[in-house]
């Protein structure tokens, strides 16, 4: 009996040894906004994703300049791909693959990232595959939570994007709604921008905030005609915008005080925006019943949306994920763990893959 026991035991750490030893290790490339970011995963297991984020570049123009963006992807991309292939422990010739954002995003900078995939590709003799930014922020949430039940109600909320999914499988969705105007993370920085608050706004109105509830402005959720899970920001936008306008609150000088005028806006602008994402999203898990609820995209690193969401998790008795903070923003690991599922199942690109900015998921 003991006999058969360690016999099984020793058969189970051989199998578990197999399929380590057989996953994939893949790279990726991520390049389509202001992180130059490459990953080096062993199947699900990231080795390294080494972000080299813009934001001072691009802070005092209060915006990402598309311009700029693409030339410092070039000045860095070097640099980030020989520290995470370093960091990761392999050497080039185990890499076995390749992905790299290819869409949406800012063109020049997507194509920073495409070529460098199609010249590794072509000099490693490995194949490579093009990935929507999109999807990859859909699926950052296995990463952490491989096991997480399906059908899941999916939300992106990022700097570029608000969209609901219904993620019926790994590879079966269904587009449920988007935003019709302005995405929340546009929306965050706006409004940071507008108190003077740098560029970008959104982790500094959350750490404002301080996960404090205001109903304090009047300010109301988007008026829809017909029945919709569509997301709107920019009468939210608008309202700050007026609120400001008239009652000429000075923007923020810089002191390291904040005043109590401008923390009242932080407060009620984010009570606001996380009840305009959590609306259809609500009503998707009410009519749909999916088994779980997911929020990634830069956004679902707020502190308050976490809150809001796992409270929403304990009433409706589903659970809620997030993914950790840095798969939430913009990062490679999220690239090469969507590529892996896609080159483990024979899906290839070839030299002619473009950066397609206009794609859509
Ligand atoms: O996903 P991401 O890194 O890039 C895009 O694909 O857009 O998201 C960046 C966005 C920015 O708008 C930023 O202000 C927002 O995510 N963001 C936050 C927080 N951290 C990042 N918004 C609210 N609260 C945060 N803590
Ligand atoms: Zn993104």
């Amino acid at each position: 009996m003991l006999l058969f026991f360690v016999s099984l035991c020793l058969c189970g750490e051989f199998l578990t040894w197999r399929l380590n030893f057989l996953d994939m290790v893949v790279l990726g490339i991520e390049t389509s906004c202001d992180e130059t970011s490459v990953a080096v995963l062993d199947g699900n297991r990231i080795l390294s994703n080494i972000i080299s984020s813009q934001v001072k570049i691009h802070e005092k123009y209060g915006g990402v300049v598309p311009e700029l963006a693409s030339r410092h992807h070039l000045d860095n991309i070097d640099w980030v791909l020989q520290q995470a292939v370093e960091k990761s422990g392999v050497a080039t010739n185990q890499i076995e693959g390749i992905g790299v954002t290819y869409g949406p995003g800012l063109v020049g900078s997507l194509l920073v990232g495409v070529n460098l995939a199609k010249a590794l590709a072509y000099s490693w003799n490995v194949p490579f595959v093009g990935i929507n930014h999109l999807e990859a922020h859909l699926h950052s949430v296995f990463l952490d939570q491989p096991d997480a039940e399906l059908p899941m109600i999916c939300a992106i909320a990022s700097g570029g994007h608000t969209s609901l999914y219904h993620l019926h499988s790994r590879d079966q969705y269904t587009l449920l709604g988007e935003t019709r105007d302005d995405a929340i993370g546009e929306a965050f920085d706006k409004v940071g921008k507008l108190l003077g608050l740098g560029y970008p706004g959104g982790p500094v109105i959350d750490r404002l905030a301080a996960g404090q509830i205001s109903h304090a402005l009047g300010l109301s959720k988007p008026n829809f005609n017909e029945d919709t899970y569509d997301f709107s920001y920019s009468g939210l936008k608008t309202a700050i915008l007026y609120h400001v306008t008239r009652t000429q609150i000075p923007p923020y000088d810089g002191s390291g005080t904040h005043s109590e005028e401008i923390l009242e806006i932080c407060r009620a602008f984010q009570t606001m925006a996380v009840e305009i994402l959590m609306t259809p999203v609500r009503k998707a898990v009410q009519r749909l019943k999916p088994r779980s609820v997911s929020f990634s995209g830069g956004v679902a690193c707020n502190s308050y949306l976490r809150k809001v969401g796992a409270e929403y998790s304990r009433r409706a008795g589903i659970p809620v994920y997030f993914p950790s903070m840095i798969l939430s923003t913009d990062n490679a690991a999220m690239i090469a763990s969507v590529a892996h599922h896609k080159l483990s199942q024979g899906i290839r690109d070839s030299m002619t893959l473009n950066a397609e900015p206009n794609l859509r998921y």
